[in-house]
């Protein structure tokens, strides 16, 4: 089943006939495959580690899957189709991403949802894109296209960071943040009374979720010998948490995994803020799947806290795999629980 904007790209395939075609940030579907049957060859770059996962056997001489926040070359293409992402601030780096791998006059396809930002596009396109033309609108979305008229600007990661001091309970840190990652600007509310209720941790932690990493310098900054895993399913968030890690002169452990899937053995302690939806599963779904994997791969003694909107139904959950429920600390909008 492909998703609507998938749809709308599939019902315009013949703009793809015999070209090389590169997709940005693509939905969780096979429309990659799809496209092969007019397409010459088709390049696929997921932001989000289970799209990446959903396509990956599907590879072939004719499609090439890849996961990360840029391509690991700098292969040009006839056309690149950019998925408008659901945060409106990550929109102008795939456009720019977009446009460094795009031939001379080559054809960028922008697609989105009627409801994202994408109807604004004629607005947002830099001065390198030709004025953009509404190609198609069905199944809820925007089809928009643009010719390449001049060269873009190579990407550099600082271009798109924003780097902040916080003030923690564990020390001062510098934060790295890329456009599109969560707290981009700011720490967040929930991750600020989880700082201010870490327990003293040693061993093997896994910052769960961990974002542009602000869980992880917080521990390694009260902690430097904890062997810190820190997991995101998004490809820009992993690209900040090392940016966060580098400006603290900090190492960690970082890496791709869907849930706690990638993650492997066992932990001293699970720390984190965790994700509450991603569109597709509820929150009971996520939030029982999240409690039931750390429980698993939680060592006998082993110590999990994390903060949670209150209004989240973790309480059941928690009860059911760790027997009891503990809510360490709570304010007005969030609790923090843990399982001792
Ligand atoms: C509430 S944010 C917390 C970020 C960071 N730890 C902080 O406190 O600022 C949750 C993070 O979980 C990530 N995430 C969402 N779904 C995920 C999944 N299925 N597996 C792993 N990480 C996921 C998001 O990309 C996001 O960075």
């Amino acid at each position: 089943m492909l998703s609507n904007p998938s749809q709308i790209i599939l019902r315009n395939s013949e703009l793809f006939e015999s070209k090389n075609v590169l997709l940005i940030n693509f939905e969780s579907d096979q429309l990659a495959k799809d496209l092969l049957a007019n397409a010459a060859n088709v390049t696929a770059l997921a932001l989000d580690f289970n799209h990446y996962q959903q396509l990956e056997s599907q590879q072939s001489s004719r499609l090439q899957v890849h996961f990360g926040h840029q391509l690991p070359n700098e292969q040009l293409f006839d056309c690149v189709v950019v998925f408008y992402p659901k945060s409106k601030s990550l929109a102008p780096y795939l456009i720019n991403l977009a446009a460094c791998h795009l031939k001379q006059a080559g054809e960028l396809y922008i697609v989105g949802e009627n409801k994202g930002g994408v109807r604004s596009i004629p607005k947002q396109l830099p001065a390198y894109f030709d004025s953009a033309t509404k190609l198609d609108n069905a199944r809820h979305c925007l089809l928009f296209s643009s010719e390449l008229i001049a060269s873009a600007p190579a990407i550099k990661l600082q271009d798109w960071t924003s780097q902040y001091s916080l003030n923690t309970p564990q020390g001062d840190i510098t934060i790295c943040n890329l456009v599109g990652v969560f707290s981009e600007k700011r720490l967040d509310e929930g991750t600020k009374l989880l700082l201010e209720h870490l327990p003293s941790l040693q061993g093997r932690v896994l910052d769960f979720g961990c974002g542009a990493g602000v869980i992880t310098a917080a521990l390694l900054k009260a902690c430097p010998q904890l062997e810190v895993e820190s997991v995101d399913i998004n490809a820009m968030a992993l690209a900040a948490c090392e940016l966060t890690l580098a400006a603290n002169g900090m190492q960690a452990k970082v890496y791709p995994s869907d849930g706690l899937n990638q993650a492997q053995g066992t932990f001293d302690a699970i720390i984190s803020n965790p994700p509450f939806h991603d569109g597709l599963n509820s929150t009971t779904n996520i939030a029982a799947q999240f409690v039931q994997d750390s429980a698993a791969k939680l060592k006998a003694h082993g110590q999990w806290r994390i903060v949670a909107n209150r209004h989240l139904p973790y309480s059941d959950v928690i009860a059911q795999y760790f027997n009891s429920v503990n809510v360490t600390a709570e304010n007005n909008r969030y609790k923090v629980y843990s399982n001792r």
